[in-house]
């Protein structure tokens, strides 16, 4: 989401400032941020005392914070970190040249003004750190779930859609370009609904247009809430061979108290349903997830029903956090943060070490097994191999022999840890 954010942001400062790799040259540096978990916030915090220097020899350096951190502190964190010269929360990035402008002229100041609007939809993204052939196409902005924990409906607001006709647009001149894969994104992606007067255009349909615009057009998405999974979806992504078969589905917890604390709507009998769904239409479909640890008053046996969860799905990947108590939501003022520390990263180091395994048992399965690789680059481990992805996101590496990135190779895995495959 960040990436995409700085993408625009890029797009819309094009005309004032180009984008250099190094600090030191720097005249603007802009930290786009994020609120979801305190550690995020506390990196930010760093990284400010670390350019305090930089501030000092260069005189005409701004320095500007963005994103859901921008909005979450406002005028506080101008405040407290003296550094600052302006800060733009996520529906603010159309006014930088303004507050860029006043900052320049020593005022320093904000706009953290949500809309129930903005969708960037005009804006052409530019794509300055990307490896030319995958990029991401924000596709709605905002989220109305409230989940007791999450500070994302406070920080980026009410749940909006863009245009399909921009997205099209987008989607189809990366292709030209030589994209090979878009991930279209949003907090909630398959609530996506754009309204016109003859027909509403939900993200089954949404993802079928993109699908259409070439076979060797690979679209993926993320990210998707268990309770607006729809069949219609699902039956699409098995009739498009380029809809890859990846569904990243953050379950947070598989105990139904927590579940409902949480304020995830669902129950654990349902996720596992919808789970029994995507198998029975997709049956090669890998699953990814969130997984919470240490939530407000979870016992033993809510962690145990989590990782028994994780074991019945087989999850190819997870990502996986500690309860962080986001001061403003829900969980915040109505509930206890009781889980101790030690106790949130006994049970967190329990769900990565589960998921370590879960993640190996399904990469062997895959040894010998030959899969077709959208190639993006060099292996970091050595320039003799590339590495790329297979449709269900896994990352395979094989020898270079003639490929090129953005090529598609048929490769042949051999071998494999728990975070790749491997062709030799
Ligand atoms: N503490 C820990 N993890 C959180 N997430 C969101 N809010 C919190 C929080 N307060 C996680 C959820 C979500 C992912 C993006 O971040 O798992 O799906
Ligand atoms: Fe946060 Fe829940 Fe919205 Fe995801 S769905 S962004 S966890 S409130």
């Amino acid at each position: 989401m960040n990436v995409a954010d700085s993408e625009v942001v890029a797009s819309i400062l094009s005309p004032y400032y180009f984008i250099t790799d190094s600090l030191y040259e720097a005249d603007l540096i802009l930290l786009n941020t994020c609120s979801v978990r305190d550690n995020a916030e506390q990196r930010i915090r760093k990284r400010l005392r670390e350019l305090v220097s930089l501030k000092k020899k260069n005189k005409n350096l701004l320095i500007g914070l963005l994103g859901c951190m921008a909005e979450r502190i406002k005028e506080q964190l101008l405040d407290e970190e003296k550094i600052l010269d302006f800060i733009a929360g996520p529906d603010a990035y159309r006014a930088l040249p303004e507050l860029i402008e006043k900052a320049s002229l020593g005022v320093v100041s904000f706009n953290v003004h949500l809309s129930e609007e903005e969708t960037y939809d005009d804006i052409d993204p530019v794509r300055y750190a990307s490896n030319g052939v995958s990029a991401f196409i924000s596709i709605m902005r905002g989220c109305n779930n409230f989940c007791s924990y999450c500070v994302v409906p406070y920080t980026r607001g009410r749940e909006r859609s863009r245009d399909p006709k921009t997205i099209l647009s987008e989607a189809q001149t990366l292709f030209e370009k030589g994209f090979r894969e878009v991930t279209l994104l949003g907090q909630n992606v398959n609530s996506y609904c754009w309204k016109t007067t003859e027909k509403n255009i939900d993200f089954a349909e949404l993802t079928e247009q993109i699908a259409l615009i070439s076979p060797l057009l690979r679209v993926r998405y993320a990210t998707s809430h268990p309770k607006d999974i729809s069949d219609k979806l699902l039956l699409n992504m098995a009739k498009y061979p380029n809809v890859c078969h990846y569904i990243h589905l953050p379950v947070q917890s598989g105990s139904n108290a927590v579940l409902k604390k949480m304020n995830r709507i669902y129950t654990r009998e349902y996720y596992l349903e919808r789970i029994r769904k995507i198998k029975e239409i997709l049956p090669h479909c890998a699953l990814s997830t969130d997984v919470i640890a240490g939530f407000c008053g979870e016992t033993e046996q809510d962690h145990q029903d989590t990782l028994a969860l994780m074991r019945e799905v087989g999850y190819e990947y997870a990502f996986m956090f500690k309860y962080s108590v986001r001061e403003g939501t829900i969980a915040a003022e109505k509930f206890e943060d009781d889980v101790s520390e030690e106790l949130k990263i006994k049970r967190l180091e329990e769900i990565i070490a589960l998921q370590q395994q879960l993640s190996l048992e399904s990469n062997k399965k895959d040894i010998g097994k030959t899969v077709t690789v959208l190639v993006e680059g060099v292996s970091k481990r050595s320039d003799k191999h590339l590495f790329g992805r297979n449709p269900q996101n896994k990352v395979c590496v094989f020898p270079k022999k003639n490929y090129k990135i953005g090529d598609y190779v048929e490769v042949k895995i051999l071998s494999c840890t728990a975070g790749t495959l491997i062709e030799q």
